[in-house]
This record gives structure tokens, C-alpha cells and sequence, in this order.
């Protein structure tokens, strides 16, 4: 397995360019099986996760092309119904397929994705929010077995025990397009990828309304047809560099990225002291305005609230920023898989419940670390950025799961950074 090697304590300057973001991609990428015509997405990123997409979808009888960051896709001629469990088990989102599916094929068997260590990942949305629509679905076997002739409209409320759910919004909004009727999704989930899905469905010719807000109406049509699109840019890559330009107490210009998309997280770095702004063109200029950086609170939640895809990196420039700030998960109240491995560093942050209490220190010390899951990978690359010495994060291939060449990018910025392959 590959291992990231960090030389910390370099400030990082210069220009970084922002890839398009993973968990548009992804339900935008299932979409394409509402149709049977042709597709072409632009600004995909090129991640594992996206060629685990175009895996379960070729599976599915669709064939791509991909061409850099362009992905062309089309129907065959043979429909299939059915993804298997070594290529769901990889990846969550493979859920997203399930409301096309249905919509498109009338029928579809899933393997139904499991906990992670970010916490248990129920689905009883999807399955609420579909049945809803009149499919008929069960669970049978270690997959979702789902069925229904025709789809009919509903009012559907989709709110769960921690608020409306992402890929259920996304799952519902896929397949309600292709339905009868007028339907409503109550409590839906308003972040800037489904916003990005709806914008891609009204371009294949799907009736849509109010997405972006908690109620989405949709009147279902006939069929779509095949639609160009170009992906959004991912605001969680954006601020895991931001926080990497805070970090060393570099100076940053982020290009192609989206700073309206991260109005929670600028608004706790100007309390820290990082200064973020951005020109006409989008650009991010990125520096530390003060000396000592001033701890804060944070909790996470729906958008627009703070992310919480941008906490566990967060936490590593907390970690050392002077005084006590405090971190509280409202959306997975055990996503703190990194608190340990920081520690190891030489954080000093402890857990309350769903909170993590980090005293800030005044160095961090370079360390052989562990990576748990995508983001916990990614904030213990900032904290390698940062600390004395070297550090040594192995399990890296969950970083490959979301950031597009990651030590590309860093070392265009100047850490010293590499991978060490097959370790
Ligand atoms: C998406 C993102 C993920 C992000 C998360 C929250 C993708 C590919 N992934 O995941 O990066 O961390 O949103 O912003 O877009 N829940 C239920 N029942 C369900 C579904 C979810 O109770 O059927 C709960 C979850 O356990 C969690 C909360 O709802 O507590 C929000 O999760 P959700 O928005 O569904 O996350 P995902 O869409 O899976």
C-alpha cells in the first residue's frame, strides 16, 4: 500500500486550481441512466470514487469514454439492473443509482451499503422517499430489492433524526423526475451538489422547482433526453487548501472555485484570523492577517451551516491555534476517527460526547500516522504541513477516494511532499 512522506514547516505560496467536486459527480454521473441518449459531463474529477461510478454504470450497461476531466456516456443496448456488493462495498454513494434505476429500468437490486467509520449510515430515507413514489422495496439478502412498474407523485417529508439527507434528496429529486405528477419533497436537502444535479436534470429536460430551498417540487415528464454539463468545483477540496495556505501561514490564490459555497467556514477563519476574499474571476486569495490566531466554536450542519466534510481539517489548524476551541458534529456525532491520530502529533484534544475540546499547542511534531477516511486523511496531511519533522500517513488510498492529485498540487505550492508507492 502507498504511504504519503511530509517534511512539515514550509509556508505554501502560488496558485492552485480547484477540481470539480466529487459529490456532484457522482449522482450527476447516476443521472446519465435516466436517459438514452448521450451525455457529456465536463469537469469531472479524476478520483477512484468517479471510476468506481463509471464501473457500476458500465455494469449497468453504460458505456463512457474518458477523456481528462470530459466523460462521455451513452446507454447500450442492454439495460441491466443489479450492482454487486464488491462494488458498492467501496463506496457509499453507489446508492445513488437506486432512484434512476427504478425510474429508467422500473427495477433495481443494490447491495446495501454498509456502516463506516465515520459512524452508522442508515438509508431508511432512500427506502422511505422511494416507497413514497409507489415502489415497492425490500430488503432482502444484504441488498435493497426495489420494483415498481409506474411512479407516482407524492408529498414526501425526508427529514431524518439529523436533518435531510444528501443522496436520499438526490435519490428521490432522480427518480420523481420520471414520475406522475407533481411531487414535493419536504425537509430536502439544499447543498450546492444538488443544486448542481437539478441544474443537469432541467438541462435533460426534467421539471423542477425550488431546489436549493427545503421544498422541492417536481412534475414528472415523460422522458429526458441526453444533456451536456459541466461539474461544479468542489468547495471541500477548496477549503481543505484554504486551510493548507492557514496552516503554514502561506499566501494562497485558489482558481476555480466557488468562495459563495463556504460562507460558514470563511466566516470561523476570519475569527481565527486567516483573511479570505476573492476578485471578480472567482479567485481565493488566502493569508493570516495576524500573528496568533484566536480559537473558536464550531458545530456542523446542513448547508448552508458549516460542513461537516471540512471539520476533521478544520480541527488540525485548531489544533494549533492558542487558546481552547471547541467542535461539535450535529451531522455524524462520531466522525472524530482523526482526534487520535492528531494526538499522536502532539494535539491535545479530547472527546465529550459529540464534541472534541482542542487546546491549542504551539507545535505539532512530524509522526507515523494512520488514515480512517477520506477527510480524517486529509486533515492529517495539514498537520503534517505544519508539524516538526516528518510524517508518515499510510492507508492513503482513501485520499485517492477525493482529492485529484493531491501531491501535485501541494508541491506545486512548495511541500515537500511524495508518495512512496507499494510500501
Ligand atoms: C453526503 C456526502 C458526504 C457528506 C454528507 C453530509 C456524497 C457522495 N456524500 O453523504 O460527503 O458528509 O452528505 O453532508 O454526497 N441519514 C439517515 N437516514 C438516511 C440517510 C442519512 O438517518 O437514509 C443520516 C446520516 O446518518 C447523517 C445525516 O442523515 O447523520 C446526513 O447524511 P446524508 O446527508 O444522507 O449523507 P450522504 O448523503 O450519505
Amino acid at each position: 500500500m502507498d504511504k504519503i512522506i511530509i517534511e512539515g514547516g514550509v509556508p505554501l505560496h502560488g496558485e492552485v486550481e480547484i477540481s470539480g467536486a466529487k459529490n456532484a459527480a457522482l449522482p450527476i454521473l447516476a443521472a446519465v441512466l435516466l436517459t438514452d441518449e448521450e451525455c457529456v459531463i465536463e469537469n469531472v474529477p479524476v478520483l477512484r470514487d468517479v471510476l468506481t461510478m463509471l464501473k457500476i454504470l458500465r455494469s449497468l450497461g453504460i458505456k463512457s469514454q474518458v477523456n481528462g476531466s470530459r466523460v462521455v456516456l451513452k446507454a447500450g443496448k442492454h439495460r441491466k439492473f443489479t450492482t454487486s456488493y464488491n462494488l458498492v462495498s467501496t463506496m457509499r454513494a453507489s446508492i445513488c443509482v437506486l432512484g434512476p434505476l427504478l425510474a429508467k429500468v422500473k427495477q433495481a437490486k443494490i447491495s446495501m451499503p454498509g456502516g463506516c467509520v465515520i459512524g452508522q449510515r442508515p438509508v431508511d430515507l432512500h427506502l422511505k422517499g422511494l416507497s413514497a413514489l409507489g415502489a415497492n422495496v425490500k430488503v432482502e439478502h444484504g441488498y435493497i430489492v426495489a420494483r415498481a412498474e409506474t411512479l407516482h407523485s407524492n408529498n414526501i417529508f425526508l427529514g431524518g433524526a439529523y436533518g435531510p439527507s444528501v443522496l436520499a434528496t438526490a435519490n428521490v429529486l432522480m427518480a420523481a423526475v420520471l414520475a406522475k405528477g407533481k411531487t414535493v419533497i419536504e425537509n430536502a436537502a439544499c447543498e450546492p451538489e444538488v443544486v448542481d444535479l437539478a441544474d443537469f436534470l432541467l438541462k435533460m429536460g426534467a421539471k423542477i422547482k425550488g431546489y436549493g430551498t427545503h421544498r422541492i417540487e417536481i412534475i414528472g415528464v415523460k422522458r429526458l433526453s441526453g444533456a451536456r454539463h459541466s461539474i461544479i468545483a468542489d468547495r471541500i477540496e477548496t477549503g481543505t487548501y484554504i486551510l493548507a495556505g492557514a496552516i503554514t501561514k502561506g499566501k494562497l490564490i485558489i482558481k476555480n472555485a466557488s468562495i459563495e459555497h463556504l460562507a460558514a467556514f470563511i466566516d470561523k477563519l476570519e475569527q481565527i484570523g486567516v483573511s479570505v476574499s476573492s476578485n471578480r474571476n472567482g479567485d481565493i486569495y488566502v493569508k493570516t492577517k495576524k500573528a496568533v490566531l484566536k480559537s473558536v466554536e464550531f458545530t456542523t450542519l446542513p448547508y448552508p451551516g458549516f460542513p461537516t466534510d471540512i471539520q476533521a481539517q478544520m480541527m488540525a489548524l485548531l489544533s494549533v491555534v492558542n487558546g481552547i476551541s471547541v467542535v461539535t458534529e450535529k451531522i455524524f456525532p462520531d466522525r472524530f476517527m482523526h482526534v487520535s491520530e492528531l494526538n499522536r502529533m502532539g494535539a491535545d484534544i479530547f472527546l465529550e460526547g459529540a464534541s472534541a475540546i482542542v487546546r491549542g499547542v504551539k507545535t505539532l511534531s512530524g509522526a507515523s500516522v494512520m488514515a480512517s477516511d477520506l477527510r480524517a486523511s486529509a486533515a492529517l496531511v495539514l498537520a503534517g504541513l505544519v508539524a516538526k519533522g516528518k510524517t508518515e500517513i499510510s492507508r492513503i488510498y482513501h485520499l485517492d477516494r477525493g482529492y485529484e492529485n493531491l501531491e501535485d498540487k501541494l508541491s506545486k505550492l512548495g511541500a515537500k511532499i511524495y508518495r512512496v508507492k507499494n510500501v
